[in-house]
């Protein structure tokens, strides 16, 4: 049987072996939430950078420019991180290049797996099905915030593995998130609501963002890692 595992932050990915197996990597708010939303918009692709320096170069080739840092936009970047500014007519037919505290570092670390996906409320079922028709054994990568593990990134992994019936667990870090899901999943804005990041996130006035990651498969995409651009499967 096909096997799951979740790591809760993307500074302990180097623990696991993920050559050859799926990888779904979240950051719930808001990386992979954003991402999802500007494809399933119609840009041509998404470029994860780590650094604000490399992402700024992109401008030269006419790219859409976004950073976070903390939660907050960076001055000198057309966009910030939010998915709720993402209008469809801005972002149809662009490239665009993205640094975030930790949803991109966690994407670009995960190159070498067989498949490394985005994965969020937004898009959970698409992922789902995704995983139960392929035969590879499965990498959550919750991105987790600053080195800790967060709940709403650990919330949507719990729903993938609840929903994902081709899959066997064992380890605790499965098994928490599954129990974290069945027990908030009728009320998973609530729960984001209660969340570190959502208390940074409102004092900066972005409840709108909090409200939209809550969403659960309004947007039926993948996106998928290419030669290091993001793209929709
Ligand atoms: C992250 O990458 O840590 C988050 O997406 C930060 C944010 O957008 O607030």
């Amino acid at each position: 049987m096909k096997s799951i595992e979740v790591c809760l932050t993307h500074q302990q990915l180097k623990k696991y072996n993920f050559k050859g197996k799926i990888v779904i990597i979240i950051d719930v708010l808001r990386a992979t939430s954003t991402i999802n939303t500007i494809l399933y918009n119609g840009a041509q692709l998404v470029k994860p950078v780590e650094t604000l320096e490399e992402c700024k170069k992109y401008r030269d080739e006419s790219y859409i420019i976004m950073a976070e840092r903390m939660g907050k936009k960076v001055p000198g970047f057309d966009y910030g991180n939010s998915p709720t500014k993402i209008d469809k007519n801005k972002f149809e037919g662009r490239k665009v290049s993205i640094a975030t505290s930790n949803g991109t570092k966690a994407i670009i670390k995960t190159k070498g797996s067989k498949f490394s996906i985005l994965g969020s409320f937004l898009n959970m079922s698409s992922v789902i099905d995704f995983i139960n028709k392929n035969p590879e054994d499965v990498l959550i990568v919750c991105s987790g915030w600053q080195g800790s593990s967060n709940t709403e990134d650990t919330l949507c992994a719990g729903g993938i593995i609840c929903r994902s019936k081709t899959h066997s667990f064992i380890s605790d870090n499965a098994i928490m998130a599954k129990e974290l899901f069945e027990s908030s999943k009728n009320k998973i804005l609530e729960t984001m609501m209660g969340s570190s990041h959502a208390k940074r996130l409102s004092s900066n006035d972005n409840i709108r963002d909090i409200e939209f990651c809550s969403k659960v498969d309004i947007q039926p995409v993948i996106p998928i890692l290419r030669d290091d651009y993001l793209v929709l499967m």
